[in-house]
């Protein structure tokens, strides 16, 4: 299976926040930042591997900046790196000023997505070639956030987390 590159599946969404995605206090509700962050992610895991794709885990969501209501949000996913089945999908949010035009990221996830085939089961994968700077060190990092991952799921043990022990000694 012939490697793609990670800017391959990049996606970007961009869309309003409107009255009945906010909470109390007129910023996007969490939950609906978590849907569109879902689906920008499938999509470029499907632009990847090109197969039905799953949600497997959220391994990480910071809502560092409140997004308030009327906002531009701008969601970019990309395939950060590719395992056997499973793939990191590293997800930014920005927000747009009206005026200046300018751009400030206010939150970023990290999900995981299987390939599966029509009867659920997971299937092979490409691998993933990064480019950019940031792309490698998303790339290298992400062995041990899949391990972290295995790990807290109960799927794997911490005593065969070598990636994520090395961290530690
Ligand atoms: C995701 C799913 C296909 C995994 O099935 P499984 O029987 O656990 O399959 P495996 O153990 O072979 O795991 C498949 C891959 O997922 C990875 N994986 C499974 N759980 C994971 C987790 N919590 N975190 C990170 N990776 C995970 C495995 O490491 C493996 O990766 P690899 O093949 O790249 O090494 C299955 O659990 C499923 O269908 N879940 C429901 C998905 C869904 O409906 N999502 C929408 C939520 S409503």
């Amino acid at each position: 299976m012939k490697a793609k590159t990670a800017g391959a599946s990049k996606t970007v969404m961009t869309d309003l926040v409107l009255p009945s995605e906010t909470n109390p206090l007129n910023n996007l509700f969490g939950g609906e930042l978590l849907a569109r962050m879902d689906r920008a992610a499938s999509i470029a895991a499907r632009r990847h591997s090109r197969r039905i794709v799953v949600t497997a885990s959220v391994n990480h969501v910071a809502f560092n900046r409140a997004i308030p209501l009327g906002s531009v949000v701008t969601v970019e996913a990309k395939v950060s790196r590719a395992f056997r089945t499973s793939m990191e999908v590293y997800i930014d949010v920005w927000i747009e000023d009206r005026e200046s035009g300018e751009r400030a990221k206010a939150n970023e996830a990290i999900y995981t997505f299987v390939a599966v085939d029509e009867t659920g089961r997971p299937v092979a994968i490409p691998e993933i070639v990064a480019e950019t700077e940031l792309e490698k060190e998303r790339y290298k990092g992400a062995l041990r956030r899949k391990q972290l991952s295995l790990v807290i799921a109960g799927k794997m043990k911490a005593s065969e987390a070598t990636e994520l022990k090395a961290l530690f000694v």
